[in-house]
């Protein structure tokens, strides 16, 4: 596999705080490319520089052999790299099937063939299991199917790449394995996928390779099997507890 986007030495300040310092990672072709780490790592703000909605105090990202560092989130979309929040952002005046109609004419690489426009639309809310959704107003939502929304709103730009910031973030066991199987779909279908996320469970089976930050810095990067083994990173963000079901945990209750 190619890569599709490397990133080197990126960095952002805010004031006097280092939200991520001189990162490197490169990220192949059709791969789901795992971000994890600790509250405040730095995870989001650079999804917020790939995605274009912030700009690096210093750093390149390149997409295939462009460099992107710095561009305009509308510009970004247009070129194939499209994001979900972290917290769910619709436009909660329009309905469903409008909010995925905004990001498919405004944001997409393409503009679909007249006529079309609403079969895709219906095709993206049936993948994401909104059918019979589209005419509810977006605010009205639960929070499991706004998840949904914003997937479908990214998959309506019809992205090369596809960023999702906790994705599963307050979702149920069951919610949460529907869109891992949506993700992998996805990824199966030829998007390359990264993908920030707090449940170690769902990481560990959906991610190809995996990236830890730590204080805005790379802590680690390797394996799913390669990460949950690392000294560095087991001490730093999983504890000593044991997680993946792999052994009891080592704290017990007194
Ligand atoms: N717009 C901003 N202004 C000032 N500081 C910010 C801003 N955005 C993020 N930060 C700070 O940058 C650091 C990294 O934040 P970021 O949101 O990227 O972390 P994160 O890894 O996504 O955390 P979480 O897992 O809680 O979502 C934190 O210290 C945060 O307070
Ligand atoms: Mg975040």
């Amino acid at each position: 596999m190619t890569d599709l986007l490397s990133v080197e030495g990126l960095t952002r300040h805010f004031g006097g705080i280092a939200a991520v310092v001189n990162l490197h990672f490169r990220v192949k072709e059709g791969e789901i490319f795992g971000i994890i780490g600790p509250n405040g790592a730095g995870k989001t703000t650079a999804f917020s520089m790939i995605a274009g909605s912030l700009v690096p105090t210093v750093g390149s990202i390149r997409f295939r052999d462009r460099e992107i560092g710095g561009w305009p989130s509308q510009r970004v979309v247009h070129l194939g790299i499209c994001r979900t929040h972290q917290i769910p952002r619709p436009f909660t005046g329009m309905t469903v099937y409008e909010n995925v109609e905004v990001g498919m004419r405004y944001g997409g690489r393409r503009t679909p063939p007249r006529g079309s426009i609403a079969d895709e639309i219906e095709r993206i809310l049936e993948f994401t299991g909104l059918s019979g959704w589209g005419a509810r107003p977006a605010g009205s939502l639960p929070t499991g199917n706004r998840k949904r929304l914003e997937l479908a709103r990214a998959l309506a730009t019809d992205p090369v790449v596809l960023l999702c910031d906790e994705i599963c973030g307050g979702l149920n066991p069951t919610e949460t394995a529907d869109i891992l199987s949506l993700l992998r779909r996805l990824r199966d279908g030829g998007i390359t996928i990264l993908y920030i996320e707090h449940d170690m469970r769902a990481v560990m089976r959906t991610c190809d390779r995996i990236m830890v930050l730590n204080y805005g810095e790379k802590l680690a990067e390797g394996t799913p099997e390669e990460i949950q083994d690392d000294e560095g990173v087991i001490e730093a963000y999983l504890g000593r507890r044991s997680w993946m079901g792999r052994a009891e945990p080592i704290e017990e209750r007194p």
